[in-house]
């Protein structure tokens, strides 16, 4: 599976076809295109509580930072070079206690979703962290009804954790915050590898 990217009357076209895509490191050069995607679903999903599009500055700023504390910023390209996808992982909070638990972020390019693509990031973050030492990955799901996003998790290995209703407002309604874990490693059963400091407050 692949796909190809042409424009169209200035649009963003994809093309699915028989190519080869693959994971890799995000480089500075693919925040146009993250920042497309995002955009998207900022504008349209329930998954990000943001309500306006960051500027590819923002998102630049965003991923120099994860990058600096030391997490995976990957993407997902098409064979001709195109952007399907990107996840990261971050602190799921920076208090030092929670220093062993992270959290993911994936988002795929809409022409693009329901093709492995997403499954295939969130993998790839779980054995980045898993390597780091992290002990759980923590998915904070925008929308109980987001059952793309709740569906990929559960795939992934991740369990049910809780629900905060209507802890949103957003497109002129409440949203709930679904939330998933996922145990990294030996998880809880045994204490954590101490590592260097990993850019944690
Ligand atoms: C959620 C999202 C990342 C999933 O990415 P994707 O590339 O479409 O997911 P995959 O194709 O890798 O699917 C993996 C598994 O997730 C589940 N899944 C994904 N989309 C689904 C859907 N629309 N309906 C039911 N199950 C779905 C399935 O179990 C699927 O495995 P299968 O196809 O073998 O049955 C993508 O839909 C997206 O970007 N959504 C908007 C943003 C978002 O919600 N991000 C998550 C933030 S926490």
């Amino acid at each position: 599976m692949g796909a190809s990217l042409t424009r169209e009357n200035g649009a963003r076209m994809v093309t699915l076809g028989e190519g080869t895509w693959s994971v890799r490191d995000s480089s500075d050069a693919d925040v146009a295109d993250i920042t497309q995607i995002y955009g998207h679903w900022v504008e349209h999903g329930l998954a990000s509580f943001e309500l306006v599009p960051p500027s590819p500055s923002a998102i630049a700023q965003r991923r120099l930072s994860i990058l600096a504390d030391g997490f995976p910023y990957l993407v997902a390209v098409e064979s001709a070079g195109g952007l399907l996808g990107f996840a990261y992982a971050s602190w799921y909070r920076t208090r030092p206690a929670y220093r062993f638990a992270c959290e993911d972020s994936v988002y795929v390019l809409p022409m693009a979703v329901r093709r492995g693509v997403g499954r295939r990031l969130l993998d790839e973050l779980v054995c980045r962290c898993t390597a780091m030492e992290f002990r759980l990955m923590v998915a904070v799901i925008g929308d109980s009804g987001n059952a793309p996003s709740i569906k990929l998790h559960r795939s992934a290995g991740f369990e049910m954790a809780g629900v905060l209703p209507s802890i949103g407002w957003k497109h002129g309604r409440w949203v709930d915050t679904v939330l998933m874990a996922r145990p990294l490693g030996v998880g809880n059963h045994g204490p954590p590898v101490e590592r260097g400091r990993l850019g944690q407050n």
